[in-house]
């Protein structure tokens, strides 16, 4: 991943960065770094097949809950967590963009949108964005957000083991549903991207 990182040569110290985040989520979150390491390199590979810019998706991929890193890491060791427990977990969106944007800012934007594209998601709004940020700025953080939600919600699915207790109601929602059937749910206009999101996940698994 390192060779990776630097290969890329990213401007703005993004690569220092992205090092020293691996390092230090590895020393109580290894689990996060797993599952960033994951959706950065599933993030990069869709923005080649669609032509866009895989550096920008790799950097927010492997970015995307830095804001974990100053969370306890018993949120993240597996167990069915409480409703308290989630609420707390929902904050690295916010906090990842906050610490994050003051250094770069195109990442931390996709790191506080990556839960708030969903049905019902949470993160940062149209508020938060910073002044002065222009459109063809804006749609570009939203394809490369977009791309690295679809990838966590994918990797979430397929590795994770955390479930919310007492939820009847989320629980009845997804039994019997597809991976491919809830992302269409949680996505309804990006069925091409999540055709794709799954075919290169699943090219992955295949190879490990
Ligand atoms: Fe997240
Ligand atoms: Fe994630």
């Amino acid at each position: 991943m390192t060779n990776r990182i630097e290969r890329y040569s990213p401007g703005g110290n993004l690569d220092h960065t992205a090092k020293l985040y691996r390092a230090m989520a590895a020393v109580r979150h290894p689990q996060v770094v797993a599952h960033t390491d994951r959706v950065a390199l599933l993030a990069e590979k869709i923005a080649i097949t669609l032509g866009k810019d895989s550096k920008a998706a790799f950097f927010a991929g492997l970015l995307h809950d830095f804001g974990k890193i100053v969370l306890p890491d018993t949120l993240f060791d597996g167990h069915d967590i409480s409703g308290d427990e989630y609420a707390e977990i929902k904050t690295h969106a916010i906090s990842g963009f906050d610490i994050l944007g003051e250094f770069h800012m195109f990442t931390a934007m996709c790191a506080g949108l990556h839960h708030a594209l969903y049905h019902r998601g949470y993160g940062l709004t149209i508020d938060d964005f910073p002044k002065g940020i222009t459109l063809p700025l804006i749609k570009k953080v939203l394809e490369t957000a977009t791309i690295v939600s679809i990838c966590d919600f994918i990797d979430a699915y397929t590795h994770r083991k955390t479930k919310l207790k007492h939820s009847p109601a989320s629980k009845g929602k997804s039994e019997g549903k597809t991976l491919r059937e809830l992302l269409l749910a949680q996505y309804p206009g990006d069925a091409q991207l999540i055709d794709l999101a799954l075919e290169a996940n699943q090219e992955f698994a295949e190879v490990a």
